[in-house]
């Protein structure tokens, strides 16, 4: 059991909650291998019981760190639910590595010492390329896959069988021709391209990224949630095989295709060889495609081909004599960091990056590498001037894997992690637990303000018609619209020059007319809207409603948040509990604002580039003056879980979410066993099949719409229609 966990679930931040998530998840997924496959629990079950209570209560209060292989969704309920064992009925060994030529060269003459043979005349080899999974077991009986086990420690594996009946690449059935008994051996893996697509769907979620296409096929396949794998694109090479009720050919080559023959992939590029020469320009040719592989490989294995030969040739405890795997030498460099950058992300978030004497890694020249963040470098201990070691994480992400302390230069000092953002000089802070240091000049800072004005403009904030992502970007880039009071003067800029304007942006005359009528039937906006809009760090739709409803009017509610974070004292980074004056504490006594949240707002306000932004912002507004907050309607739909899928007819799939949570609706993007109901378009995929297999009622469209007729919230006369009842203060969708 680790630390005590001082902060109360209701005072974390999103981004100590992530983290503390991220460790939990970590935490507790240590100790159930240790408990389920190892059988060797470290901890009392009571002790476990509180580490699964405590992410529960985080999940809880931040229902977006719920993510598919979080523990909380890994297990049906209580443990007891690991993978089973299964005892391998012929063993599933390892391989011996080569990696001079002339490891090779002593492969083969063993081999022809061991036959007792002249030389190797007459010998043939397969060689494949050695792919970078993790091998799986598949016991086929009469013709059906009845059993897939991971290899384990080569005596017993899992059982996930569930899972690997979700891998399209595996056949559920074999052709009548095949073996009765059979068990097919190869490789689970990932393409290099699913991979990053996988990690940008998890990235785009908030969830963990995996670090190379192996450890991403290996945590897919590891699911306790058959579900979640079949999400995942995994896919398999088939390369040998385990107990036969009849040999598949003569020989290795032949083994393989007969394999292909009942539907398996085979591991390509292959060829078979007859000498040493052969094997090691085969070596060559795939080290040198390897850059332009669609997978990972981490060598090329070379297998004697004659099976009768492979008989005779046997095992060593570990590994057969007949093959040998070819390993490629690791992927990594050396070089100098000549400096250290710092790069402000859409969020604002700083990371630091590596400025490197370009080398060539792998085949692929490397300049710069990503060095996380601040706890990364000191960990290291990363100066400017070291000779730092470079490699390909699975051959995609240059990383600095260490320093090298002899070539240190006298005089190296630590990197000293900025506190200002090198993009707009606000201040960056980091907050309490967090690794992410973060820029607060939200309204300002170039590196984020395309992100903050899509927010500013987005359905629930402005909502301006016809100023979608890309015309926000061009008029950025252009320079046309850099803050959201720009938005407004716009069109009194550009009158008298609208021909240019249409020129350059290419839009129609119509276009930009009706452009202009949608910014300005958006100069009179709600309160909870405006403070929405702005993107506060927390501050959420239903947050903005709290304060809005508190505050009243937009001077009101200005000048209170400047004087709460006057009394907060100058420097965020010098937080402390006793800086609460008058106005921080009526912030704080809202119910559902605590502290962290209240200081967001105050590091918002803190930065006079915001306040200046937002001045002028105003200056072209008028808010609806005071703020009256909505009333909704009793709905049929409140706190359901809602999934759509299928092209809907009578609206857009962004309307029906945005009406579905008007009504108090949560809308999921996939069904589980949390729907309450999954609406179906048409076209619809296997959303249907799942919700239907879990037992979530289905609605047609107009069942649907049939439902939630007559619900709706019932908004004041001069307001656009307020859009949900979230009782969790949001986060700015940044
Ligand atoms: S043959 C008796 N062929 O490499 C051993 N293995 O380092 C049979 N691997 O456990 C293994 N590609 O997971 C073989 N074309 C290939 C392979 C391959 C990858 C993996 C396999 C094995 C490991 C040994």
């Amino acid at each position: 059991m680790s630390d005590l966990r001082p902060i109360p679930v209701d005072d974390l931040t999103l981004e100590q909650a992530k983290a503390e998530h991220d460790a939990l998840a970590a935490e507790i997924r240590h100790h159930r291998a240790l408990y389920y496959r190892k059988d060797a629990p470290e901890i009392a079950d009571a002790d476990y019981d509180r580490l699964e209570q405590r992410l529960a209560a985080v999940e809880a209060r931040f229902p977006e760190l719920v993510t598919e292989d979080s523990p909380s969704q890994t297990v049906g309920a209580a443990p007891g639910a690991g993978f089973g064992t299964v005892t391998h009925a012929v063993p599933m060994l390892s391989l011996d590595n080569a990696f001079q030529e002339e490891d090779v060269r002593g492969f083969v003459d063993q081999i022809v010492r061991f036959l007792n043979r002249r030389d190797a005349g007459g010998l043939a080899f397969v060689a494949e390329p050695k792919i970078d999974g993790l091998s799986l077991s598949l016991r086929y009986e009469s013709g059906r896959l009845v059993q897939a086990a991971t290899r384990g420690d080569g005596q017993t594996g899992e059982d996930v069988t569930a899972n690997v009946r979700t891998i399209r690449d595996i056949p559920q059935t074999l052709p009548a021709d095949a073996p009765a008994l059979l068990e097919v051996r190869g490789e689970v893996y990932m393409t290099r391209a699913d991979f990053l697509d996988l990690n940008r769907r998890q990235a785009g979620r908030g969830d963990k990224v995996f670090a190379n296409p192996r450890n991403a096929a290996a945590g897919s396949l590891r699911q306790l949630d058959a579900r979640i794998t079949a999400a995942r694109p995994l896919r398999f090479f088939a390369y040998a095989w385990g107990e036969l009720s009849a040999p598949l050919a003569d020989t290795q080559w032949g083994a393989r295709e007969r394999l292909a023959a009942l539907g398996f992939t085979i591991s390509q590029p292959s060829i078979l060889c007859t000498d040493v020469e052969g094997l090691l320009a085969y070596y060559a040719r795939i080290g040198a495609e390897r850059p332009d592989l669609p997978f990972d490989i981490d060598g090329v294995v070379y297998k004697v081909n004659d099976l009768a030969l492979q008989e005779r040739l046997g095992f060593r405890t570990r590994t057969p004599r007949w093959a040998t795997a070819h390993k490629f030498p690791a992927e990594q460099a050396r070089t100098v960091l000549k400096a250290i950058t710092i790069q402000v992300g859409r969020t604002g978030a700083l990371t630091p990056v590596a400025e490197l004497e370009p080398i060539t890694v792998g085949g692929v020249v490397v300049s710069r590498a990503t060095l996380h963040n601040r706890d990364e470098i000191e960990r290291k201990d990363v100066r400017v001037g070291d000779t730092v070691i470079v490699q390909r994480a699975g051959d995609v992400i240059p990383q600095i894997v260490g320093v090298v302390p002899d070539k240190r230069p006298q005089g190296a000092a630590p990197f000293t992690f900025p506190d200002h953002c090198p993009q707009c000089d606000s201040l960056a802070v980091r907050e309490e637990g967090a690794v992410v240091t973060r820029c607060t000049g939200g309204l300002v800072c170039p590196a984020q303000a395309v992100e903050r004005l899509r927010h500013f403009v987005s359905r629930n904030a402005f909502d301006i018609e016809g100023l979608g992502i890309e015309r926000i970007q061009l008029f950025f880039e252009q320079g046309r619209i850099r803050q959201p009071a720009d938005i407004f003067t716009l069109e009194a800029r550009e009158a008298g020059r609208l021909d240019k304007l249409i020129a350059m942006t290419g839009f129609g005359r119509k276009s930009v007319e009706n452009l202009f009528k949608a910014i300005d039937a958006r100069r009179t906006i709600a309160l909870d809207r405006l403070i929405f809009a702005l993107g506060i760090r927390q501050v959420g739709e239903a947050t903005a409603r709290l304060l809005a409803r508190s505050y009243r009017t937009v001077e009101h509610w200005g000048e209170r948040m400047r004087a709460a974070a006057a009394e907060r004292g100058e420097k965020p980074a010098e937080k402390k509990p006793e800086l609460v004056g008058e106005a921080y504490a009526e912030l704080c006594a809202i119910e559902q604002i605590g502290m962290s949240v209240a200081d967001d707002i105050c590091d918002f306000f803190r930065e006079a580039h915001n306040v200046e932004a937002l001045d002028a912002l105003l200056s072209t507004l008028t808010t609806v003056q005071p703020y009256v907050p909505p009333r909704v309607a009793a709905s049929p739909v409140l706190g359901k879980t809602v999934v759509f899928t299928g092209t809907l007819t009578t609206m857009g799939r962004s309307e029906a979410k945005a009406r579905a949570e008007s009504l108090g609706a949560k809308v999921a993007g996939s069904v589980s066993g949390k729907t309450d109901y999954l609406v179906v378009g048409e076209d619809a995929g296997s959303k249907a099949a799942k919700a239907a297999a879990l037992g979530v009622k289905t609605l047609t469209e107009q069942e649907w719409l049939d439902l939630i007729a007559g619900a709706g919230p019932d908004a004041g006369p001069d307001m656009p229609p307020d859009r949900d009842t979230d009782p969790v203060p949001g986060t700015p969708a940044v």
